[in-house]
């Protein structure tokens, strides 16, 4: 068993860090911390345009933070602010295939919380396993099926964590992100994004053909390695949580071709432009609306 994890002492550090590091006249900022948070999947770099940066901070700086081995999922936090709402990019994300543990696997995310953060939006990369979708379609995660054989709710106070998995991804937020994306006329984007179920396997192999027509057959639509594991602590934390997958691929045996490291981060690399619209959509639509909102 790992070391345990004081997300309390992480979370001072990164707020005394950043009142070294932040902009004059914006220290005040540091006690008040991020209202969103986004994990960054494979291959996909933010910031974007329209977002500033305050500062960053490097994940293997954190106290008891782990540090990723995988190229592509670049190692810092980086604290900025878009359309008003202050955001933390936790770049760095660890998976369960680099042999972390399930606690360290989540660690960043209760980092996150503690720093007061409100909502979080998961982002990765995925092979798409429902047939008609292209390489740099982008899907809302609707639900996910485990078959990573672990939970963050394993272990000996195991009693007290037993919790409803319905809702995880919190489906109103989705509806307000999609209205917001539909409306964005730089997105063009008419006609919104499709929603699908999110397999999580353990990798750090992708699929067989086999395993892929067994997926289909459970429910699966999208396919990857991450995400499942954050979201189900971020929602014991008391955040509100939206996963996007970004299809990277057409998942093993669909396409006829191999599938390989290198198209997973290009197709990243080259897609991330509609993926950071919807995330721009999802960040400003963290709240409800109040005079949406229906009285009683
Ligand atoms: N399978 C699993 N993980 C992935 C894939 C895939 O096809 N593409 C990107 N991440």
């Amino acid at each position: 068993m790992t070391e345990r994890f004081d997300a309390q002492a992480a979370c001072r550090w990164i707020r005394d860090q950043w009142c070294e590091l932040a902009p004059d006249g914006l220290q005040d900022w540091s006690e008040v911390g991020p209202d969103v948070g986004i994990v960054l999947g494979s291959g996909i770099q933010f910031p974007a345009d329209g977002w500033t940066e305050y500062c960053r901070v490097a994940v293997g700086d954190i106290p008891g933070m782990p540090s990723p081995s995988v190229a592509g999922h670049g190692g810092e936090w980086i604290l900025g602010e878009v359309g008003g709402s202050t955001i933390l990019l936790l770049g760095g994300r660890v998976h369960l295939y680099e042999g972390y543990d399930v606690e360290e696997v989540v660690r960043g995310i209760r980092v996150l919380a503690a720093l007061g953060a409100r909502g979080l939006i998961l982002t990765n990369a995925a092979g798409g396993v429902r047939e008609g979708w292209s390489p740099g379609q982008v899907v809302a995660i609707e639900d996910h099926i485990n078959l990573q054989g672990v939970t963050p709710k394993m272990g000996i106070e195991a009693a007290s964590r037993i919790r409803n998995q319905t809702g995880l991804f919190d489906q109103h937020w989705i509806d307000r992100t999609e209205r917001c994306y539909r409306n964005d006329s730089k997105a063009g984007a008419t006609d919104g994004f499709p929603r699908g179920n999110y397999a999580g396997l353990p990798g750090p192999t992708y699929e067989t053909p086999a395993e892929v027509r067994m997926l289909r057959k459970l429910g699966a639509d999208l396919v990857g390695m991450s995400t499942i594991q954050e979201a189900m602590v971020a929602v014991d934390c008391g955040l509100r949580v939206q996963g996007f997958s970004l299809v990277t691929n057409l998942a093993a045996g669909m396409s006829g071709q191999p599938l390989s490291h290198e198209e997973v981060m290009e197709t990243g690399r080259r897609s991330r432009g509609r993926l950071l619209r919807i995330v721009d959509a999802a960040i400003s639509t963290l709240d409800p609306d109040p005079s949406q909102v229906k009285p009683g």
